[in-house]
């Protein structure tokens, strides 16, 4: 049986996962709070929350997982991209912990773990995972890609945004808004609640599958101050129908490439991974786009979506298989492709 410790610790998540043969038998993760009065992640202080959390979140997830450390075949860790400081963190730890078992360590790429989420197993006979090849929307604070998933191993980006990521869109959108910091969750809370269909807010033309998150977001802090001109209380009498708006426009920005994506390539086994795929409106629409084109769809359980080790440690599960390790004096990477 091939046991594999996950280590995930690349923005402002420490978490550590255990997965037997494939098979989950624990994911822990410790949010940071610290860092919601500034609006954003703080580097320094999520490396040092990092390092107070990393041990116990490891202890927890060996202890619900009934796992000794002694049993561990090895110990996988997200090498990037993400924040350094916070990196280095889950890469020191990984590299002692293996050492000190002596068993292999094995570095995985943190985008690679959100498209592979989709094969962790709740138990022994789970055979929801996705058929080679699929597409993969990944979306998150951090990216939006297109992925043709080939294999474990093979992936390909097919299309990918030019300027802002999908959750930054909604971040900053809500933050015009002064709504609070992450502000994805929140808009999609109000949204359920508005009008889609009441503000209409410019796509952008961009060529291929590439995406442009950067026009959106000014446009809607420009109709945002033209009607506060005009009326001091225009957000506050408007949030619920401003947040549907937003939403339904993001949303057909990233499927609008998707399904494009999925005609050209004739593939209609189609993935969503990352944060932004907590999201309702995304949610719902991938379901729509199943009775409407028949696509089979794969939408990861909420703790699969945002940071979490479990994804880690099944990448590291398959890169386990093939025999693929990393080498003691591996360093971490803040930016790499998929
Ligand atoms: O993958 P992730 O946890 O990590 C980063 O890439 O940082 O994604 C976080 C992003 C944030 O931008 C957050 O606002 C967004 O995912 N997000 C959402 C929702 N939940 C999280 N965006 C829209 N709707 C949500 N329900």
């Amino acid at each position: 049986m091939a046991i594999i410790l996950g280590i995930e610790s690349s923005c402002d998540d420490t978490s550590a996962a255990v997965i037997a043969d494939g098979v989950i038998c624990s994911n822990i993760v410790a949010n940071q709070t610290v860092h919601q009065e500034y609006g954003g992640v703080v580097p320094e202080l999520a490396s040092r929350a990092h390092q107070q959390n990393i041990i116990p979140v490891v202890h927890k997830a060996l202890k619900q997982a009934g796992i000794a450390k002694e049993d561990l075949s090895a110990v996988a860790f997200t090498r990037g991209p993400g924040l350094l400081g916070s990196l280095l963190v889950g890469t020191s730890f990984a590299k002692g912990f293996s050492t000190a078992l002596d068993i292999p360590l094995i570095a995985v790429n943190h985008l690679q773990a959100h498209v592979l989420a989709h094969f962790i197993k709740e138990d022994a006979d789970d055979e929801s995972r996705p058929n080679f090849p699929f597409l993969c929307l990944l979306v998150s604070g951090g990216n939006s890609q297109i992925i043709k998933v080939d294999s474990y191993s093979k992936m390909e980006i097919m299309g990918q945004t030019i300027d802002d990521a999908a959750g930054e869109a909604f971040d900053k959108c809500a933050k015009v808004m002064g709504l609070p910091y992450p502000g994805g969750p929140v808009v999609d809370k109000l949204a359920k609640l508005g009008n889609a269909h009441k503000f209409k807010f410019n796509k952008p033309r961009i060529a291929g599958y590439d995406y442009s998150f950067s026009g959106l977001k000014t446009s809607f802090l420009y109709f945002l101050r033209d009607e506060l001109k005009k009326d001091a209380d225009f957000i506050e009498k408007n949030k619920e129908d401003l947040c549907a708006s937003l939403q339904k426009t993001i949303v057909d920005i990233l499927m609008d490439k998707l399904r494009q994506a999925a005609k050209d390539s004739n593939i209609n086994e189609v993935a969503v991974a990352g944060g932004v795929s907590a999201n309702s409106g995304l949610r719902a629409s991938f379901e729509d786009h199943a009775n409407r084109y028949g696509w089979k769809i794969h939408i990861p359980k909420f703790e699969y979506t945002t940071d979490n080790a479990a994804m880690v440690a099944i990448t590291g599960y398959y890169k386990y298989l093939e025999g693929e390790f990393t080498d003691k004096s591996v360093t971490p990477y803040a930016r790499t492709s998929i």
